[in-house]
Order: C-alpha cells, then sequence, then structure tokens
C-alpha cells in the first residue's frame, strides 16, 4: 500500500552538499588537523563572521521592520533597491531597453525554483552544463522535468559548441529551450564566461526561432572582480535577447551580504517584450504567495536601508572588497601549488570554488577522508574545493597532499 504520493515515493536526500558539509564540520571539530573545504559560506580564518555594517543595521531596524510579514514580491521599495544593486549605474540604460519585473524570493534557490516551475511543463527539459550546482537537478526532479546536460568546459574555455549542439537537440524535439547558465565565478568551477561567449550565447537564442528562458544565476556577481561593475556589464549583454527570449536572473543575498541561513534573494525578469515579460512575474508572484507566501522581512529592509544611503553601500563594499582579498589570497596560494605539483584544474577566475578533474571520484573523495583527513565536495567526474572557507595556512601544502592521494587512486 502506497501512503506518500506516488512523485514523492524514493526521493531521499542523498550526498547534498550541506549533510557533507556539516560532518566536515563535526570531523573538524574532534579532530582540528582535519581540512573541511566543503562549505559554500565565507569563512574567516577557521571562524565565521558576518559583516558588521549587516549587524549595525539589522540591530538598527524597529520589530515591525524586523518582524512584520513582508508583501509576497518584496514590495516597491525592495524592488527598486534590489535593482540598484545588482544592475548599478546600468539600471536607467536598461530599463530604457528591455522590460524588467523583479520580486523577492527565498535565497537564490527561491529564484531557481520559481524560474524553472514556471518555464517548464511536466517531462519537459531543462538543459544546464555537466559541470553544476546538484539543486538544479533536484529541482528538477523535484518538479518533474527532465535534464541534460552538456561538456562546460572544451579545453579551457566555455564549450560554446557543445552548449549549441545539445539546445540545437532540445529545441527540435520540444520546440523551446529552458537553459540554466551561473555566471560570473561558476559554482563549482571558478570560471567567468567572456563578454564574447555570452554574447554568442545570446545571440543563438535569438536565431532560435523557439520561445526561450535563460535562467542566469548570479550567486557569485559580487565575487567576480575588485571593479564592481566588470561584470554588471553582462546585463547589458543579456538586454540584447529578442523577444523570443524570457531572462530570469536569481540574485542570492546570502552570498553577497554573507547572511545564507537568513534566506533572501530576488527573481529579476527581464524581456523585450513587455507582456512576456508581466506574465513571467505574475506567475512567479503567483508561486511565491502560494509556496513561501513572503521572504524575510529584516533582509528585505537590509537592502532598503542600503538603498537609502550610500555611506552605509560604501562600508558593505568595504567589507566585501576585503572578503574578496582575503579569498584571492587563498586561490593564489593553491593555484600556484597546484600548477607546480601538476595537479590539474578546471579553469578558474574567481570566487568561492575550484574543481579538480578525477576519473574515480568516490574513491578519492574517501581515501582524502581516509588518508588525509581532507574533506571535498564530488562534482560530475571531478572534486570540488572552496576556498571561501579554508585559512590560507591550511591551504599551503594541499594542492600535494590532494595529488599524493588523486595517485594512489589511479594505480
Ligand atoms: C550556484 C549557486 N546558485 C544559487 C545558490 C543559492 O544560494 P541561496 O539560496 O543561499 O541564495 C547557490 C548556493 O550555494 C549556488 O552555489
Amino acid at each position: 500500500m502506497l501512503i506518500i504520493a506516488k512523485h514523492a515515493a524514493g526521493k531521499v536526500l542523498k550526498k547534498d552538499n550541506l549533510q557533507i558539509a556539516s560532518e566536515a564540520k563535526l570531523a573538524k571539530k574532534m579532530d582540528p588537523r582535519t581540512i573541511d573545504a566543503t562549505s559554500g559560506m565565507f569563512y574567516y580564518d577557521n571562524y565565521f563572521q558576518g559583516f558588521k555594517t549587516v549587524e549595525k543595521i539589522l540591530n538598527s531596524l524597529t520589530d515591525e521592520e524586523f518582524y512584520a510579514y513582508s508583501a509576497s514580491d518584496g514590495g516597491f521599495e525592495f524592488k527598486e533597491a534590489v535593482l540598484n544593486w545588482v544592475f548599478d549605474s546600468y539600471l536607467s540604460e536598461l530599463r530604457a531597453t528591455t522590460h524588467i519585473q523583479v520580486l523577492a524570493t527565498p535565497g537564490g534557490t527561491g529564484a531557481i525554483f520559481s524560474s524553472l516551475f514556471n518555464s517548464l511543463d511536466p517531462e519537459e527539459t531543462v538543459l544546464f552544463p555537466n559541470l553544476y550546482w546538484a539543486p538544479y537537478l533536484g529541482i528538477a526532479i523535484n518538479l518533474g522535468f527532465k535534464t541534460k546536460t552538456y561538456p562546460l568546459f572544451s579545453d579551457k574555455s566555455f564549450n560554446i559548441t557543445g552548449f549549441k549542439e545539445a539546445a540545437e537537440e532540445l529545441i527540435q524535439k520540444q520546440g523551446k529551450l529552458v537553459t540554466i547558465i551561473n555566471d560570473p565565478c561558476n559554482n563549482p568551477s571558478g570560471y567567468s564566461l567572456s563578454e564574447t561567449e555570452l554574447r554568442e550565447i545570446i545571440v543563438f537564442l535569438n536565431n532560435s526561432g523557439v520561445p526561450c528562458t535563460l535562467i542566469y544565476d548570479i550567486a557569485y556577481l559580487d565575487f567576480a572582480a575588485e571593479d564592481q561593475l566588470r561584470f554588471r556589464k553582462n546585463f547589458k549583454i543579456l538586454s540584447e535577447a529578442g523577444s523570443n527570449v524570457l531572462i530570469s536572473i536569481a540574485f542570492s543575498a546570502s552570498k553577497t551580504f554573507s547572511v545564507y541561513g537568513q534566506r533572501l534573494g530576488a527573481q529579476i525578469i527581464m524581456s523585450k517584450n513587455e507582456e512576456s515579460a508581466s506574465e513571467f512575474y505574475n506567475a512567479s508572484n503567483f508561486t511565491a504567495r502560494n509556496t513561501w507566501s513572503n521572504v524575510n522581512k529584516g533582509l528585505i529592509n537590509l537592502l532598503i536601508k542600503i538603498n537609502k544611503d550610500q555611506e552605509l553601500k560604501k562600508q558593505i563594499l568595504d567589507e566585501l572588497a576585503f572578503v574578496k582579498g582575503i579569498i584571492k589570497e587563498r586561490a593564489q596560494i593553491f593555484l600556484k601549488e597546484a600548477d607546480s605539483v601538476n595537479l590539474s584544474t578546471y579553469p578558474y577566475k574567481s570566487g568561492f570554488f575550484v574543481s579538480i578533474p578525477v576519473a574515480n571520484r568516490d574513491a578519492v573523495l574517501d581515501a582524502l577522508i581516509k588518508e588525509e583527513k581532507i574533506y571535498l565536495i564530488p562534482g560530475t567526474d571531478s572534486i570540488r574545493l572552496a576556498f571561501c572557507s579554508v585559512p590560507a595556512t591550511e591551504l599551503k601544502g594541499l594542492a600535494e597532499r590532494i595529488k599524493k592521494v588523486i595517485d594512489q587512486v589511479l594505480i
């Protein structure tokens, strides 16, 4: 007798990043020599601390600003705050060339869920690269969608040919295309698309002759470059999308403001076609109200306060710059050593993670734990190391230790 719904039967959360990270944390507590390179949160040297400016703003909120319900889409002031943060000085230019809608979501995860839920029907297929953030697959499975992947890299750059071939196949089969790209600072590789690569994707979608949705996941936008505007220029490229294309951007406040468990993000909808943008917004807002209802009021007000006060914004940007500097230094240490011991990695540009291609992933991960007490995250034929959570001192010598274990497993 089946009590559970047919669609829910057999679903189990296995090898989940958050679960592996909590196992690694426990191991580190028992033995401080453990290397925990699992967590997608920024840690100073083995301790977590929120941004001082965030703390100051949250502590200044009135009870109502902190505890009340928020509007299901976050409300007008929040929407303006998100658009100003994400698009920055490009906002007015973008508004002049494309229709923009926005709503609050519980993290970038909520924005990806809503984008997928509202762009596909059951049994239809979403396309993303073979190196991907695991919940893309989980959300698709949970919603009854199929998935298709293509190799993210061709040599050291984005595999545009592989993307086009896979997309073309889907277009022929289902007469539409829904695809997810996590950029810049792709999780798990640390790669960022060049302007040419991103433009080539947009041109392909424009010429596809079918309805396309590009879910552009910008979880790590604020960690991509010292110059905050450098990768925001990408939104101008996205605004070149034609009226057959809808762009749904998933913004994560978790990463930008170091407020991971507090759950705030935003879904920003862009289209040349006003009706498509409004329709997608309406459906997404319906999804929001009838799935999670509304999101963290305190964080909604955090963004509103930052938007209204340039001094607060500057303070946040300074804190972000400091964090970016630490991550960059950690990455340099590891990558330089990886190079000198011939440990190959996928092409890293910036951000929280780097990935190492390995043939026998599970055996390597087990051996890393058993022999070296090193905890990493599994990916497709690869293992992911988080620069965001490992101190520089622990990164020294790590490439050699990992290389040794990989070589041993290969024998
Ligand atoms: C690629 C990617 N997208 C989206 C998210 C969403 O994060 P959150 O829901 O905490 O904003 C994450 C978090 O790890 C991520 O790595």
